[in-house]
């Protein structure tokens, strides 16, 4: 592999070639995509719910409105935004992996969610809608995967209407340090064990805990959003900063 970094990323901990890291991520969710809601109420002991519905919230979404749930994997946002917008309103749920997408689309259509959602095979870097398409984007637990954040994030920027606003959710840097002891042990330690058990695949859990740590921090993300053209970027810390809410707006 090259030292060169301009050719290289994480995958966790690892340095890897830029051209791997896609396939690896794609390894980790074709792996876990059938327990994945499961891993998500037993990892958060709930709490992904609240993060998600404050989400919500904070989209300002309405009747009408065109959403794109990027990442948005099984599609817990997406479910909630198709009520929101209604049947003349569109919802686009896209993720990278066709495994993800397709547990997504079981749950909604046994949900009855159907007629104002569609779902899209596409890569974050290299967004296949027009621009200035969508009311608002979510990315929700996503962008950590992206090889190239600011390249998704600018991609993000240019399907965005004028007046509409990215919503990231991602993981992010706990604000107390005890808070961080903790919540370090239970990652390293907990996690991975949580996952051997129920999805027989702790090395993807290890990846979970590695990736999060090596993502952009709240003023980090924050800086890459306003350099990608979003204006009025701001954020909330939720659970004490283990995951943060950002939030940008295109003018
Ligand atoms: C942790 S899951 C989050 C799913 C959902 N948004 C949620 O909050 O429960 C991360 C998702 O990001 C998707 N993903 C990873 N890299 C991506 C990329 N480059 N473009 C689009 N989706 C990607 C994965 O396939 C996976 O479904």
């Amino acid at each position: 592999m090259t030292n060169d970094p301009e050719k290289t990323t994480h995958f966790g901990f690892r340095t890897v070639d830029k051209n791997d890291k896609e396939a690896m991520v794609a390894g980790v969710f074709h792996s876990v995509a059938g327990k994945y809601d499961l891993m998500n109420d037993l990892m958060s002991f709930g709490i992904h719910r609240a993060w998600k519905r404050f989400t919500i919230e904070c989209s300002g979404v309405r009747r009408d409105q065109r959403v794109l749930d990027l990442a948005g994997g099984t599609g817990d946002l997406t479910a909630k935004f198709s009520r929101l917008v209604g049947e003349s309103g569109e919802v686009v749920l896209a993720d990278i992996n066709a495994s993800m997408l397709k547990v997504g689309r079981e749950k909604l259509r046994n949900l009855g969610i159907i007629d104002n959602v569609s779902y899209v095979q596409a890569n974050a870097e290299a967004l296949p809608f027009p621009d200035n398409y969508f009311d608002c984007i979510t990315i929700s637990f996503g962008l950590r995967n992206v090889t190239d954040k600011d390249k998704a994030l600018r991609s993000m920027f240019r399907v965005l209407k004028p007046g509409g606003r990215l919503l990231v959710l991602e993981f992010s840097k706990p604000m107390l340090k005890p808070l961080s002891k903790v919540y370090d042990f239970y990652s390293f330690h907990v996690l991975p064990r949580i996952g051997d058990m129920v999805t027989k695949d702790p090395g993807s859990y290890r990846y979970l805990a590695e990736s999060i740590r090596m993502h952009p921090d709240q003023e980090t993300l924050k800086g890459m959003m306003v350099d990608a053209g979003f204006d009025s970027v701001n954020y909330f810390n939720l659970t004490g900063g283990i995951v943060a809410l950002h939030r940008g707006f295109k003018f």
